[in-house]
């Protein structure tokens, strides 16, 4: 898999949909889904894109196991969080209030391992992470 193009794809998907919910709260005047279209566009577009620009920069392994962690906690979280969030805040489901807070928590709790993940892999593979 090329994870520079496969993160800047998804990042490109979740900005188009985090500039469309920011026009529809901004035109309906409701703000309900905030916490939702800021985390689609920080995490989903700037963090996800920045991940693929840190693959392209930078020479990790292909085969580095910590890296294919780091790939798929990094999509898996960026779903379940900001899906959770969705759940959580919106309540689109009525009586789903114990499955939405444990499916915002998990998909959170993902997403902070991708981050750990990430913060792993550039103390350790301190080697591929130069300017020369
Ligand atoms: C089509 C483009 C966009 C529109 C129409 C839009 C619209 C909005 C609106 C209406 C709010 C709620 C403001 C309020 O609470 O009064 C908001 C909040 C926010 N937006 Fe956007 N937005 C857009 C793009 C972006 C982008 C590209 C980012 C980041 C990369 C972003 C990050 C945020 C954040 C972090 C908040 C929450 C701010 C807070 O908690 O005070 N937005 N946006
Ligand atoms: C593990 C990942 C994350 C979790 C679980 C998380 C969770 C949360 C929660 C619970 C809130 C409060 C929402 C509210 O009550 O309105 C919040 C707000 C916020 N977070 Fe995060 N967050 C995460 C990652 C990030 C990242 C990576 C960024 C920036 C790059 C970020 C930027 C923000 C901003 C700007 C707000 C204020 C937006 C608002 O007013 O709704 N978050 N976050």
């Amino acid at each position: 898999m090329d994870r520079t193009r496969f993160f800047v794809r998804v990042a490109a998907l979740y900005a188009l949909l985090g500039a469309y919910i920011g026009s529809h709260m901004a035109g309906a005047g409701g703000y309900e889904l905030k916490t939702v279209h800021a985390h689609i566009l920080v995490v989903g577009w700037l963090s996800l894109f920045s991940f693929g620009i840190f693959y392209k920069v930078f020479n990790i392994p292909k085969n580095s196991k910590l890296s294919l962690v780091h790939v798929w906690t990094s999509f898996i979280g960026s779903l379940g969080l900001t899906t959770g969030m969705w759940l959580y805040y919106v309540q689109p489901i009525e009586g789903m209030e114990t499955f939405s807070m444990i499916f915002f928590i998990v998909g959170g709790s993902i997403m902070l391992l991708a981050f750990f993940t990430f913060a792993l892999l550039v103390f350790t593979k301190g080697e591929w992470i130069t300017e020369d």
